[in-house]
């Protein structure tokens, strides 16, 4: 593991979109995991600007999204589709038909699982895997306890998760109950992890990994 220190978000997240467009750049075939909510926006900023002045190329590159909320759909502004969309994909004019994302609204949740994780394998897993941080400790939606043989599932969300992800809704009534995720071995199958964590909140989460990790 390599520990990056960043002076502030802004920093980290130049240092971020450095990393990622750098494999982007230098490949001409890359499979990218990506993440929603606060963290990575303003790393997809710096893509969206890059795009703008250099013309960066997304043909060759394909996005597998981590996670996304069970029962509301792609127009949902809630949604992780439209969060995708509105953040960076539209922005960098990425093939529509190379970004997935799981299917909230899918009939048969197990089966959406298990096709995601069919897809993942069959685009040959994931080369960079870009990841937040939840204050209680989770990846993905993959809640504290999570055993980490998983691979994509639905989980139930904890009330800390739901509670810390009420700014985005309403109400805490409006936060879904469930959500569709990569699991923690899906995950930890990717080639190469970026981890992004910011903020006093995720403090207590990030020096139990770094404890763990000498362990
Ligand atoms: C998002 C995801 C979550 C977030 C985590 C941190 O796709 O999988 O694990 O990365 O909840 O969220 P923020 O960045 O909003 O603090």
């Amino acid at each position: 593991m390599r520990l990056i220190t960043a002076t502030n978000y802004t920093d980290m997240s130049k240092l971020a979109a450095e990393i990622i467009l750098k494999r982007i750049k230098e490949t001409n075939k890359v499979t990218l995991g990506l993440a929603t909510g606060s963290t990575p926006i303003e790393t997809y900023k710096y893509m969206i600007e890059d795009y703008q002045q250099n013309k960066t190329d997304y043909h060759h590159v394909t996005t597998f999204n981590l996670d996304e909320y069970v029962g509301i759909g792609p127009t949902d502004p809630n949604s992780y589709y439209y969060f995708m969309q509105t953040k960076l994909f539209n922005a960098i004019h990425i093939p529509e038909q190379q970004t997935h994302i799981p299917n909230g609204l899918a009939k048969d949740l197990r089966q959406e699982c298990i096709a995601y994780e069919e897809k993942i394998k069959n685009h040959g897993g994931i080369d960079l895997q870009v990841l937040g941080l939840g204050s209680n400790g989770h990846i993905g939606f993959n809640e504290p306890g999570t055993k980490f043989d998983t691979r994509t599932h639905v989980e139930q969300l904890t009330e800390t998760t739901r509670r810390a992800n009420a700014r985005f809704f309403n109400t805490l009534e409006e936060v879904p109950t469930h959500a569709i995720t990569m699991g923690i071995d899906t995950i930890l199958q990717s080639d190469e992890i970026l981890l992004l964590v910011s903020g006093e909140e995720k403090s207590a989460a990030l020096t139990q990994l770094l404890e763990s990790k000498k362990k």
